[in-house]
């Protein structure tokens, strides 16, 4: 299937690893400029190194999601760079307080998990918006939430928090941005192995093999955030895309 989306620009928070750096992958792959932005510059750019050697077309920006004059200059730059911006992917998020009780969270920890995971996903949107509103194709932006917006586990407390407002969010974004044609959209995966998984759950590189559950590779997000920025799916909009594995729809009725 034609994605429809060569010749495009994109910007990618959190792209210097994991399911940021795999949809930045995707989208060169599918002939889209991107712009790596990350806290993690030099990762960014070894990252955008990567596509650059293969024939795809990438820059590498720094920013810190949850600081607003950082966001404001990134997004500036990354439009500079690239000559626009079509699309925006924000992947840029933490998981910092796993198995922790809610009396065992300070509050500066809490807000530092809401500035990332939230206003993180926020301020992008406001500072893409002027480019965003400018693109000459079908703008649009997608969201990684988490199946953590709509299932607790237990200690995942703020982290789940977090996520249910990003779900929201993107409702919230959807309906704000449907009269200048720009779709918001989000995925609600389930464990994807990655370095923030793995670090969350104290599973060693490669450890997920034999786990006794389904884990999500970070690629299969990518193809999920890129369909959802693609034409392709140009009526679903404010959608939050569970990928799960069907778990969630099992009742726990005992048979
Ligand atoms: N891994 C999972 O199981 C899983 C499941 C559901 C949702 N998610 C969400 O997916 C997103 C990506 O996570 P991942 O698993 O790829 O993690 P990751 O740790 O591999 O990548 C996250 C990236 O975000 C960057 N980042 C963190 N804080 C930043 C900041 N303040 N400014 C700019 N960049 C920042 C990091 O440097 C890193 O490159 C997150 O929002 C995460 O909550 C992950």
């Amino acid at each position: 299937m034609d994605l429809q989306l060569a010749g495009g620009i994109a910007a990618v928070t959190g792209a210097a690893s994991g399911i940021g750096r795999a949809t930045a992958h995707y989208l060169a792959g599918e002939g889209v400029a991107v712009g790596l932005l990350d806290r993690d510059l030099p990762a960014a750019e070894s990252v955008a190194a990567e596509i650059n050697d293969a024939g795809g077309s990438a820059v590498a920006i720094q920013v810190d999601v949850s600081d607003e004059g950082s966001v404001e200059r990134a997004m500036a730059q990354v439009a500079y760079a690239l000559g626009g911006l079509d699309y925006l992917v924000l992947c840029a998020g933490i998981s910092t307080l796993f198995g922790k009780a809610v009396d065992e969270i300070d509050a500066s920890q809490w807000d530092r998990e809401f500035g990332v995971n939230v206003r993180g996903q926020w301020l992008p949107v406001k500072y893409a918006l002027p480019a965003l509103r400018a693109s000459s194709r079908e703008p649009a932006i997608s969201i990684v939430a988490s199946d953590s917006a709509l299932f607790a586990a237990p200690l995942n407390a703020a982290y789940e928090a977090t996520k249910a407002a990003v779900l929201m969010l993107t409702k919230a974004l959807a309906v704000d941005l449907r009269p200048d044609g720009i779709r918001v959209n989000c995925v609600c995966p389930s464990v994807v192995d990655t370095p923030q998984s793995r670090g969350a759950l104290g599973i060693p590189e490669g450890g997920y093999a034999g786990i006794g559950y389904p884990v999500h590779s970070p690629e299969d997000i990518a193809r999920y955030l890129t369909l959802l920025i693609s034409p392709v799916t140009r009526t679903i909009n404010a959608h939050p895309l569970v990928a799960d594995f069907g778990y969630s729809a099992q009742s726990n009725f005992p048979a």
